[in-house]
This record gives C-alpha cells, structure tokens and sequence, in this order.
C-alpha cells in the first residue's frame, strides 16, 4: 500500500523542446520546474555543442544563454542519445539558414521517420540533402506555407512550429498536434515575441516575426502527464491513498476515465489529484491515439496494470507497432500477455512473481518498477538507464509513499 504525497515534475517531452527554442533568441532564458532528468543533461551537452551555454542553477532551474554565437552542426554521439535532436532541425533553420545533424535516436519502436518534419520544412523552402546517417538542410529564404499533416505527428508540428516563428509570411499547420507540452512551447514562443494562433487546437496558424522582435524569458515548464500516471498507476496496483501534486487532469482526462473504469478512485483537488484504491482492478480494452487520446507513453503502465487485473483486456497500439518488447520482460514476472499484430490480449492473473528483467526504454522501464511494487519477492530491473533519462528520482519518490524500492547502483 502506498501512502502520502508525491510531486509530479516538470515534462521530459516539453522540457527538451522549450531547450531547443532557446536557439532562436539572444539573451539568457530562464526555465523553471525543469526535470533532473538524464536527456536534460544531453540537450545541455547538444546546445554547448552548438555554442550556447547552460548552467543548473539548482536542482529544477536551469539557465540558458545564447549569444548568437551558434554553429548549426550538432555531434553524432550527442544526436544518438536523444529522439528530441531532431528539434534542432527547425530553429536552426529558421534562424541560422542551415543544420547539419545525424539521425536522431532514442527509444527503439522499430522505424521512427522524419518525412512529415521534411516535407513541411520543404514547403516553406528549406532543401534537403538526407542520407541513412544523417539530414543536412538549408534555407536561404523561409516562406510561410499551408501545410496539412497526414498525421498529428508532435515532433513535426513541433519543428514546423519553430521554423516558422520566423518565417516570412502566415504558415498555418492543420491537423497540428495538440498535445499540452506542444502548448507549452507556443506560450513560451509568444512570450518570447512569436506571433502563433490557435494554441491547443489542430490549427495553428504563424505570423513570421523578425528576429529582433524575438528576445528570451524565464518559462515554467508544464507539468509531466505520464510521470503522474505512473504515480497514479502505482497506487492502483499496490492500493492506498496518494496525492499526486501537480497531476492536471484536464490534460489527461482521457486516461483518467479509463483509469476510473479499472475501479481506481480519483478525485480532483486544488493542484492535484486523490488517488485511493482498495480493490482489484478490473479489465478493460483501450487503445492508443495522438492527444487527447490515450497516449501511447501510458501503454506500458496499462498493461502492467491489466496484467493483474481481473479478467481479459485488449490493449491496442495504433502509433508504434514495434513498441511490445516490454512484454516479455512482464511475461518473465508470471504475465498472461498474447501479441497479435499490434494488439495485446492480456489475461489478469491472482498475483506477479518476482524475476530479474531488463528495461528496454523509459515508459517500459517504469511500468517495470510498478510492476515490481506489486509482484510477490524481488524483481530486480537492470537497464534502469532508460529510467534516468525521462524520470526524476522515480525510485526515491515510490520509496517515500512505502513503496519496498531501492538503488543498487
Ligand atoms: N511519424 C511519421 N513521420 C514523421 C514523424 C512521425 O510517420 O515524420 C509517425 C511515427 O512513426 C509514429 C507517429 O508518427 O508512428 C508518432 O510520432 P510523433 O512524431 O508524434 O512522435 P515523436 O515526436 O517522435 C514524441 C515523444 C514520444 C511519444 C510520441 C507520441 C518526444 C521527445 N517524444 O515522439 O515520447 O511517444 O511523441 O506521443 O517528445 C517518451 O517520452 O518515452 C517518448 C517516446
């Protein structure tokens, strides 16, 4: 049972691409409620690459100042670590006319392309010279454009975005993605002097400022969504009675619902959310959809939890269909899980049994941990590199409620 009240910090998935904007302006940029998280510290070590520098100026405040002093050719060995490189694409077009950078990694799903990034920087007027290794890219002149996006991709409309902050002329991105970090970024690309319509819906429309009228800010980093689930997923697994501090469900209402029909109670308080659950869960089906829909970060947290719940649920992943590898690593700890295609047929069974297993990416790693809280003995979870770099202090904040959890190294 876990008991008392844990913080939720700021967004991995806002806090890198708010990192990235800096490369717009000149000055010092100020971001508060920033995660001690490992990809923060690599999009630090990319910017100082680049010419900027970073400072902590404690545990959640980090200082950026740029001084215009930027070479756009950002290091492979950086560019591997992290997917949230390619957001260097798009205002390093947009302000210096060129990027030369390797293909980004990050988390394996299986095949993560870049054709909506390109194809909206092109219709703006940027060219590509693109090969297995790497994207090279210039643009003498950036136009606004009318782009439609065959899918609500978050790190296109993200790139696009910023390119087109300062593009000549209206760019508007229709099927944009909507999620609350991609908001977060347009509000601090307006305080920063941006000219964009249409936060939070699929149409945003950007009015091309100068780059005089652009100029830095201090930004609090929007809470993050999938460390609260995770939290809330905790609970619903082990029972008890938290508050989640920061949760904001109105950014993940969606989830919440789906959450409640599993039998776990959630009540909206001020500056968070009540988590009790007492009972086992029960079953259900969902699916995962670009925002607001059921995130597919939140899948792994899921079928951990219907993994113990009574009866039968389908999970269905419509984004990454190679994003399973966690399964087997659930199936080492006594899991009744069947892939078909990209459904998961999950069976609940009475009780988890301790196992060693390995962490194959962040979401996965920490649904791993959830699960552990719950199986019977010890799971001990080795690959926790994974964890770091998208949770802060994942094992030191489940401790704190109860959880049986610790570090060995
Ligand atoms: N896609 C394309 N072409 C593109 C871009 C995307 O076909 O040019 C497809 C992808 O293959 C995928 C789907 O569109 O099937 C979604 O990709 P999207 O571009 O929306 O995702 P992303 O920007 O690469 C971000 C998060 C992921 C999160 C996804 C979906 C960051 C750094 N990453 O990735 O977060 O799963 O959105 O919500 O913001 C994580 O935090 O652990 C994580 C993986």
């Amino acid at each position: 049972m876990l008991h008392g009240e844990v913080q939720v910090p700021g967004a991995k998935n806002s806090v890198l691409k708010l990192m990235a904007a800096t490369l717009l302006a000149e000055g010092e940029f100020r971001l508060t409620n920033v995660p001690n998280i490992a990809d923060v510290r690599t999009m630090c070590e990319l910017l100082e690459a680049l010419g900027m520098s970073t400072q902590r100026l404690d545990a959640h405040e980090l200082l950026l100042i740029n001084t215009g002093n930027i070479t756009p050719i950002a290091p492979f060995e950086l560019v591997d670590r992290i997917r949230a490189s390619i957001n260097l694409l798009g205002p390093l077009l947009g302000k210096y006319g060129h990027v030369d950078i390797a293909m980004p990694g990050g988390d394996d799903f299986g095949s993560r392309p870049i054709d909506l990034h390109v194809a909206g920087l092109e219709a703006m007027g940027a060219i590509f010279d693109l090969t297995r290794d790497g994207v090279k890219a210039t643009a003498t002149h950036l136009h606004g454009a009318q782009i439609t996006l065959k899918f609500p991709s978050v790190g296109a409309t993200e790139n696009i975005l910023m390119a087109a902050v300062l593009a000549d002329g209206v760019t508007v991105i229709d099927n944009a993605a909507r999620e609350p970090e991609i908001g977060d970024l347009c509000n601090m690309l307006n305080n920063m002097g941006a000219n964009i319509a249409g936060v939070g819906t699929a149409k945003l429309t950007i009015t091309g400022v100068t780059p005089s009228t652009l100029h830095a800010v201090t930004h609090e980093v929007v809470n993050d969504r999938v460390q609260a689930a995770t939290y809330i997923a905790a609970v619903a697994v082990t029972g008890g009675d938290v508050f989640v501090r920061g949760a904001r469900a109105e950014h993940m209402e969606m989830l919440l619902n789906r959450y409640a029909e599993m039998g776990v109670s959630i009540t909206p308080q001020s500056d968070g959310l009540r988590v009790v659950a007492t009972d086992r869960l029960r079953s259900i089906d969902f699916a995962t959809l670009p925002y607001p829909g059921i995130a597919t970060d939140y899948k792994p947290l899921l079928v951990g939890m219907l993994s113990i719940a009574s009866g039968t649920g389908i999970a269905t992943e419509n984004l990454y269909p190679g994003r399973f590898r966690y399964v087997d690593e659930l199936q080492k700890l006594g899991a009744d899980i069947r892939i078909d295609g990209h459904h998961a047929v999950i069976r609940g069974v009475e009780q988890l049994v301790g196992a060693s297993v390995n962490a194959p990416d962040i979401r996965a790693g920490a649904a791993l941990v959830v699960a552990g809280l719950v199986a019977s003995g010890e799971t001990v979870i080795n690959d926790t590199h994974h964890i770091d770099r998208g949770y802060d202090d994942l094992v030191g904040k489940l401790a704190a409620l109860g959880g049986l959890v610790t570090r060995r190294s």
